[in-house]
Parts: C-alpha cells; sequence; structure tokens
C-alpha cells in the first residue's frame, strides 16, 4: 500500500523536455551509472551501448534522433531517445534512468509521455539484448511483444519488440509489390524464397572488401530484391520470415531493390 502510495505520487512529478548541449555531461553520468548496472541483470561483462558513458555522444546524436531528458520535479534523472524517421512507425533507441531511482515508475513514466509526444505513431518498436532479463520484464510490462530477433552482428542476439498503439488502427505496412524507386522509411515484412551466392566487392569509399548477396523475398501480393550485406548474408537463410525495418528503396539496373542501410533493421521474425 505504501510502496504504490509512492509510485503514484511520483508519476505526477516526471516529465520529459528535449535535451540541450548543456545537459549532455550530467546524461551522460546518468546514462554510465545506469547501464553499468546491467551486470546484475544478465549482462555478459562490463559496459554499455555505444557512446553510453560520452558526453560528447549524447551531443552529437542530438543531430539525429529525438532526444529528452526525464525530468523529477525540477531535476534531470533519466534520459529517453526515440527515432522517428516514420511518421506512423517509432523506434524507441534508448532510455535510462539514475539507478537510485530505479523501480520507482519513473521509466514506465517518460515512455508514456514520449508517446504523448507523438499521437501518430501506430507502431512502436525496440530491440534489448537477450541476456537482458530487466529490460525483457520492462518492456513487457509496458505491453511490447516480442516479434524476432535482431542478430546483427557475430555473437549478439537482440529480441526485437513491438507494441500496437491501437489494435483499432494498426499500422498498415506497404507491400513488396509496391515499392518503388526512392521510397524511404519502409517497413516491409516477407519470407526468403532466394538467395544468391555471395560476391566480393570492393568499397568505393573506404577500399575494403565487402561481401554482398542478393535475396528474394516474397508476400501475398509481390517481390523484391533485398540486398544483403556482410553479416546480414548469414542472417536471411532461405524459408524464413523477416522483417526490413527503415529500409529505402532504389534501382539498380532497372532492378527495384529493397536496401536495409545503416539506419534500417533487419529482423529475423519468430
Ligand atoms: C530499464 C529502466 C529504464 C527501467 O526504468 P525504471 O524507472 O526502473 O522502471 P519502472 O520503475 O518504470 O518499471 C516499470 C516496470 O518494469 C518492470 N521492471 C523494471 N525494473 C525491473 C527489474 N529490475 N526487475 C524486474 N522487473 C522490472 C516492472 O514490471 C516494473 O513495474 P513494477 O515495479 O510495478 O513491477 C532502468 O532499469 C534502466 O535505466 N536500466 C539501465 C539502462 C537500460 O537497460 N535501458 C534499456 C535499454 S536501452
Amino acid at each position: 500500500m505504501h510502496l504504490r502510495y509512492i509510485v503514484v505520487e511520483l508519476h505526477g512529478r516526471v516529465r520529459i523536455e528535449p535535451w540541450g548541449v548543456e545537459d549532455a555531461e550530467l546524461l551522460a553520468g546518468i546514462s554510465k551509472r545506469a547501464f553499468d548496472t546491467d551486470i546484475e541483470v544478465g549482462a555478459p561483462s562490463p559496459g554499455g551501448p555505444p557512446g553510453y558513458d560520452d558526453p560528447e555522444f549524447h551531443v552529437r546524436i542530438m543531430r539525429y534522433l529525438e532526444c529528452y531528458k526525464t525530468l523529477l520535479d525540477d531535476s534531470i534523472v533519466g534520459g529517453i531517445i526515440a527515432d522517428l524517421r516514420g511518421e506512423e512507425h517509432s523506434v524507441l533507441e534508448r532510455i535510462f534512468v539514475e539507478p537510485e531511482l530505479h523501480r520507482r515508475g519513473i521509466g514506465a513514466r517518460a515512455f508514456e509521455l514520449l508517446w504523448e509526444l507523438y499521437p501518430g505513431v501506430r507502431l512502436w518498436t525496440l530491440g534489448t539484448p537477450e541476456w537482458n532479463n530487466r529490460t525483457k520484464r520492462f518492456y513487457e510490462k509496458m505491453g511490447f511483444v516480442q516479434v524476432g530477433w535482431d542478430l546483427g552482428d557475430p555473437g549478439w542476439r537482440g529480441r526485437w519488440y513491438e507494441k500496437v498503439m491501437d489494435p483499432s488502427r494498426p499500422y498498415a505496412m506497404a507491400r513488396l509489390g509496391e515499392l518503388r524507386d526512392g521510397m524511404r522509411s519502409v517497413t516491409v515484412e516477407g519470407v526468403v524464397v532466394e538467395r544468391s551466392i555471395p560476391r566480393a566487392v570492393r568499397s568505393r569509399s573506404s577500399g575494403e572488401t565487402l561481401t554482398v548477396a542478393n535475396a528474394t523475398l516474397q508476400d501475398d501480393a509481390g517481390r523484391v530484391v533485398l540486398v544483403l550485406w556482410n553479416d546480414q548474408i548469414r542472417q536471411a537463410k532461405v524459408g524464413d520470415r523477416v522483417r526490413v525495418e527503415n529500409g529505402y528503396v532504389n534501382s539498380y539496373l532497372g532492378v527495384t531493390q529493397l536496401n536495409i542501410g545503416r539506419g534500417g533493421r533487419l529482423i529475423t521474425l519468430i
């Protein structure tokens, strides 16, 4: 009873506001302390996601992502970062709360406030490491359902979650047959029905040798060529059902092809 009272009381004292350059140092400190506790919830080694303890990183990402500080009364107690490339689909990139204030409903409230800021978003997605038993509980409590795996890097397994904000207004995914050159922020699903033998190509910008393969992705209304690079190749096996989030479409030698790109993700659906 007493604990419940505290949670309800905090709820109304939490707000989120865009963070500024002047907040970066403080936020990097909170982020470091928050992610350093991952070792208690399953992390195989100390550390955190890229740039988690670096003030410069927290300045840089303001250019690309929607970055909010979480305030409890007037004190900064956390941060929350979203990628809003699509108008109706958004990705939660990161959330962290000062460890001393964990488990008081602040993370959940920050998340709800973010949803309220973007009422047009119908689908929220996010990834979290398989080993993290805290975020699994947190996101599932927030109504997220695991739809697949992000197997992006060797040795990495991330659960991929989604939340449809209003089941009566689901996010309408594009159909593969409708993809056209120039489309951006494309989220589609299909089955890998073919995959070419990988070939080596030299990067024009860096000079390094890369491996590329073409897969054919099919849904019930059409097909498209999906370009796979390096580690993505072993991730999309014939017969797998996959989702590409935030991909882009171009045309190569007259063939329309779907690319995952740096900001996109390839998810193996379950
Ligand atoms: C994940 C994180 C942001 C959650 O913030 P928080 O303010 O502590 O979370 P809340 O108090 O709002 O928790 C809401 C619900 O999540 C679940 N939850 C949160 N922490 C949990 C834990 N340690 N164990 C089990 N369930 C937990 C509970 O269901 C909780 O509701 P309850 O307390 O009523 O049971 C926080 O733990 C954190 O900063 N972690 C380190 C950074 C991180 O992993 N970020 C996510 C990846 S980007």
